[in-house]
């Protein structure tokens, strides 16, 4: 059984379409990305998926449970941290846990053990009676996981859970990402980071409601045709503007940080005077632009 499924899962807003007959199957224990720009629809499929928003069109199982109908059991099952997750920032760290903990049902034991565990997996024990308000993004972030995890949940959403905080504290949070995956946890994550996302099990990318392409990295990246140089030149915008891409051998032309990318057919043999290149590897932003330039040529359905 799949952690998570959906079917033509659709939402639409007035006469907008912000989710567009998603279908998606997650199996228990996989970290699954969720990549796309913002508006997308990131945030929409993840809140029908957790039963605050009602589809308009379309179902959804979680665990097999019917996300139209099951609501309430479903809500034990999961642990959802939306992208403004609310902590009460007058309450101390410890006193956000215990109130988050009053809402699942634990009896007093299992309440303490789990209040426990998450101070520890948070690195917050010793600053359990600090008001949260005091806390960096970073922990702030690892507290509001604690909060959302305290019953134990087989499936966890996760909605850009590390936007906005510094490296050290990304990491330290896909450390703990890991080790609950490790535990048997299904994640779903959305992210705007492609450092992290290449760290999934597997990717789905939404773009403009659909998701356009669904599957490991590596299955990703081999998709893309042909072979991808970088270049290194002065001004890379400046050298865009020159750069005449006529050639059909030529599939795409694009900036990548300070440098160039140049997707050329197989066999083709590029050459520019004076420039170096290497032929690389596509990383998984390679793998988004290609696949968002071939959606909106309409080469994929
Ligand atoms: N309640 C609503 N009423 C009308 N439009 C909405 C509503 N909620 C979301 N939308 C629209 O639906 C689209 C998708 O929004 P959503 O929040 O799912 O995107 P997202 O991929 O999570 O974006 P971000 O990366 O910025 O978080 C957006 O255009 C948004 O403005
Ligand atoms: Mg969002």
């Amino acid at each position: 059984m799949a952690a998570v499924e959906t079917i033509n899962l659709t939402k639409t807003f007035g006469n907008f379409t912000a989710v567009d007959k998603i279908n998606l199957s997650i199996e228990q224990g996989m970290i699954y990305g969720f990549l796309g720009p913002n508006g997308s629809g990131k945030s929409t499929t993840i809140r029908m998926l957790c039963g605050i928003l009602a589809p308009t069109a379309g179902n959804g199982t979680i665990m097999g449970l019917d996300i139209l109908k099951d609501g309430e059991l479903i809500k034990s099952k999961i642990g959802y941290m939306s992208q403004r997750f609310s902590l009460y920032d007058e309450l101390t760290v410890h006193e956000n846990l215990d109130f988050y903990a009053g809402m699942y049902d634990l009896n007093k034991n299992e309440k303490r053990l789990r209040i426990d565990e998450m101070l520890e997996m948070s690195g917050l024990k010793e600053r359990r009676h600090e008001i949260a308000a005091n806390l960096s993004g970073g922990w702030k972030q690892r507290l509001a996981l604690g909060c959302s995890i305290l019953h134990k949940p087989p499936i966890l959403f996760l909605d850009e859970p590390t936007g906005g905080v510094d490296p050290k504290s990304r990491r330290l949070f896909w450390d703990i990402i890991y080790q609950l995956a490790l535990a048997g946890t299904t994640i779903m994550v959305t992210t705007h980071f492609m450092d992290e996302a290449e760290h999934c099990d597997k990717i789905g990318f939404i773009f403009e409601g659909r998701l356009i392409a669904d599957n490991t990295p590596e299955s990703l990246k081999k998709l893309i045709p042909g072979k991808l140089l970088e270049l290194q030149v002065g001004d890379p915008m400046a050298f865009l503007e020159k750069f005449n891409s006529h050639s059909d051998n030529i599939l795409d032309v694009y900036p990548y940080g300070t440098s160039i990318h140049v997707l050329v057919k197989d066999g083709y043999d590029f050459a520019l005077n004076n420039i170096s290149y290497q032929i690389i590897e596509p990383s998984l932003e390679d793998v988004f632009v290609y696949y968002v330039k071939s959606n909106r040529k309409g080469v994929m359905s």
